[in-house]
């Protein structure tokens, strides 16, 4: 079989994936139609050739207008289950999910709506395909760290199914230490913690996020490479490093696939896992990250098995649970 079929039809997980950042063009078309949303865009390939970045803050920037279409029950839900059932086709077993409430709650969008419509899809699409998926609740990182602990406090009556807490949003001036409070909460909850660094920020972020937030999962930590003493802190602690490879292309962290450290990541013995970030926007979902990877670094299919392998022992879900995939 080629590369494709093999990698496609490899068990995976995606455990670094926004579910505002999951709405297929057409998707968004029919979602603003039906709650009477404007948006700029009256086309599905007009909407995807605004996806043009020159770096985090465009993305964020249309990423957050995007958010405007998700008004109901019923569109949290929908949303959720068109991400599934991708995911299912593509071959990923597990996959953890972010949705980071404030860009709804601050329109009075109440969280019931969004914790029902989401959890409802996810227990429908484990029914229906056979695909286990846990969720994240992710705050963003540019609003205030008491904000982020209001968050925390809405979705206590969720506590048992929520399995973790991140953070992204605009990264640079933004250090994981102003959230120390949040995190240390966090965890006294019972939550994984899991937090964007060194995607556009620097390496101090990722061993701020290792040493004070003390998380158990880094998103992107592509700028650890810079820090060698970290990355061996790193490896010797196993801290998973969840990759996102397109992403970084089109957000321009890396100026070309070639030019990725996911190879240097793994020879460095990091636990690095890829994941798809916000698909539509980046072109792909896991299969096409590991394939863009696998064509421009030379990756061997044993490399890959790797990654995938990883990111099955990199996920929050409980032991028994993940001897099964393995
Ligand atoms: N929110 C969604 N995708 C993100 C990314 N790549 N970085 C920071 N925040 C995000
Ligand atoms: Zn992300």
């Amino acid at each position: 079989t080629d590369p494709e079929t093999f990698i496609r039809g490899l068990p995976k997980t995606d455990l670094h994936m926004h579910l505002e950042g999951s709405i297929e063009p057409e998707l968004m078309l029919e979602l603003a139609e039906r709650n009477g949303i404007p948006l700029r865009w009256d086309t599905a390939d007009a909407l995807r050739a605004a996806y043009d970045f020159h770096d985090l803050q465009s993305f964020l920037d249309l990423y957050f207008e995007g958010c405007k279409v998700l008004v109901t029950e019923r569109d949290f839900r929908d949303v959720t289950s068109a991400y599934l059932a991708r995911a299912h086709l593509d071959g990923v077993v597990h996959a953890e999910v972010f949705i980071g409430p404030q860009s709804f709650t601050e329109r009075g969008i109440p969280i019931e709506a969004l914790m029902r419509g989401v959890l409802g899809a996810m227990d429908e699409a484990r029914a229906q395909h056979g695909i286990t998926s846990a969720l994240l609740i992710s705050v963003h990182r540019h609003r205030t760290e008491a904000e982020a602990m209001a968050v925390l406090d809405q979705i206590l009556p969720w506590r048992d199914r929520v399995v973790g807490v991140g953070m992204g949003g605009a990264e640079v001036g933004n250090p994981p230490s102003r959230f120390a409070r949040f995190f240390g909460a966090a965890r006294e909850l019972g939550f994984r913690t899991c937090v964007h660094a060194g995607e556009e920020g620097p390496a101090a972020y990722v061993r701020e996020a290792v040493e004070i937030l003390q998380v158990d999962r880094i998103d992107h930590g592509n700028a650890s490479m810079a820090d060698s003493a970290l990355v061996r802190d790193l490896v010797e602690r196993r801290i998973p490093l969840t990759v996102c490879p397109l992403s970084n292309v089109r957000l321009r962290v890396v100026s070309n696939m070639a030019e990725h450290p996911l190879k240097s990541m793994l020879e460095a013995g990091l636990h690095v896992t890829v994941n798809s970030d916000d698909p539509p926007y980046f072109g792909g979902y896991v299969t096409e990250n590991l394939l863009a990877c696998y064509d421009a670094l030379d990756l061997s299919i044993a490399d890959v098995v790797r990654i995938v392998r990883n990111g099955i022992e990199a996920s929050f879900i409980t032991t028994e649970g993940r001897d099964s995939l393995l």
